[in-house]
């Protein structure tokens, strides 16, 4: 706090200051980011440039003066809030005026309560922002005189220069909020939309959260293993995770009368069942046309959406690729949706053991499933009946 050299014997400095150092420090404030850059700023130079014996910064809180940060020679109020009417920048921001007292004693705009037992004899104090004050600096010396002229215009600048930084600020946080804000709307919508799809055919939205977790856990898995980690940066995976739960969307467009079929699909049935992975692929797609803009997560979901009944050896649909033209996110879902689906109930077959789940995925490596990632999968299985467990769909 007291690392400037003190003036306890109130020496009021009235030297012109140094024109490179105060542009330097207009500079510097200007583009100071956040308030505690703000507040390194003043620190680093504006007590000693002033030479005043203490420079405190105050912010604004409704009807409260919050002390924000001290730099003087004894210590003072940092990290106080006191009420608007006992303090004397609360008078300042009131009335959005400079204030200028050259003995606090005789001052009744002072709050002579909070200046007993300080060093603090004589003080200025400039608004930030004439209009609307935000926050106010104080300056202070130890003898009751008047200030030096030059003092009170540099705070004056000092203090123009942090209002035009708060309102940087106050725009870089509102930018930051309505980012966030749309983020968690995104997610929300995407939870929302999948659940659509989900809640018709199975009885929770268990199997989206537990697909979620299947998806990373075999991601971060091969990533580890050194199989295709160059795809799977962690910035990937994540999209990965995020986008899983669209994989089914286009069941949307399926009728009851299939989806909801407690037997066997007959050949015809199953072709229209088929259709939810173009269906999925084209609802995600006109997301993509709306936002006007490719984003990384809706390409992913689309890939997805469209890829995970795809089969290592082409025989899947809807076009069937082969190898590793099937994009990895559907290669890895493949695997994820089949076991979920093994071990769970369905309207239209029993739930399977686990041990049994992972002998067919791992028989069907090759054929069905990437033999790459199958091989990784018999490895983590354990965590795959973690997961199921975990996210179970009886109460
Ligand atoms: P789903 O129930 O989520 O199953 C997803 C995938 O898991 C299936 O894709 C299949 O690859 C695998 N799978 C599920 N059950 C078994 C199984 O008993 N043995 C093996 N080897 N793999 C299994 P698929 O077959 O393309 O099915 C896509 C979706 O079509 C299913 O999603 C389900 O909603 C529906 N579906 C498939 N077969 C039937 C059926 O016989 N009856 C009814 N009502 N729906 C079916
Ligand atoms: C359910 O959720 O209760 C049905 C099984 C599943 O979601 O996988
Ligand atoms: C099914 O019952 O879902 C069909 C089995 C398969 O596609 O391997
Ligand atoms: C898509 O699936 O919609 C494009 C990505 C691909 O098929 O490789
Ligand atoms: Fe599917
Ligand atoms: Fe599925």
């Amino acid at each position: 706090m007291n690392q400037t050299s003190g003036k306890m014997d109130g020496l009021v400095n009235q030297n012109p200051f140094p024109a490179n150092r105060v542009d330097d420090l207009i500079l510097q404030m200007s583009m100071a980011r956040g308030i505690d850059g703000i507040i390194t700023v003043l620190r680093q130079s504006a007590r000693d440039l002033i030479g005043a014996d203490g420079v405190s910064f105050v912010l604004r809180e409704n009807d409260r003066c919050y002390y924000a940060d001290d730099d003087a020679v004894a210590p003072l109020w940092n990290d106080r809030r006191l009420p608007s009417e006992s303090c004397i920048s609360g008078w300042a921001m009131k009335h959005g005026e400079l204030v200028v007292i050259e003995d606090i004693a005789r001052d009744d705009r002072i709050p002579h309560a909070a200046y007993q037992g300080t060093f603090v004899k004589s003080l200025v104090v400039v608004p930030v922002r004439k209009e609307d004050p935000v926050g106010a600096i104080e300056a202070y010396w130890a003898k009751a005189e008047r200030p030096s002229e030059e003092s009170v215009r540099l705070l004056q600048r000092i203090a123009n220069s942090a209002a035009v930084a708060m309102t940087n600020v106050a725009l870089i946080n509102a930018l930051a909020a309505a980012k966030e804000e749309a983020a968690r709307a995104r997610d929300a919508l995407i939870l929302a939309m999948a659940s659509l799809a989900e809640t018709r055919d199975y009885e929770t939205g268990n199997h989206i959260r537990r697909t979620q977790h299947y998806v990373r856990a075999l991601a971060e898995a091969l990533k580890e293993q050194g199989v295709y980690a160059e795809e799977l940066s962690d910035e990937a995976i994540d999209l990965l995770h995020k986008s899983a739960p669209l994989h089914d969307i286009g069941k949307v467009g399926i009728p009851d009368s299939v989806l909801l079929k407690p037997g066997k699909l007959d050949p015809k049935e199953y072709e229209v069942m088929k259709s939810h992975a173009e269906l999925g692929r084209a609802a995600i797609a006109t997301a993509e046309r709306y936002m006007g803009s490719a984003t990384p997560f809706l390409s992913v979901a689309r890939e997805i959406a469209h890829t995970h009944h795809e089969k290592w050896n082409g025989t899947g649909y809807p076009r069937g690729l082969q190898g590793e033209d099937i994009p990895i996110g559907g290669r890895i879902m493949a695997i994820a949706d089949a076991y979920d689906a093994l071990v769970s109930e369905r309207i239209y077959k029993p739930a399977m053991s686990h041990d049994e789940a992972v002998d067919i995925i791992v028989r069907d490596a090759g054929t069905h499933f990437d033999p790459g990632l199958v091989e990784v999968f018999a490895k983590i299985a354990p965590r795959f009946k973690e997961i199921h467990g975990q996210f179970t769909d009886k109460e």
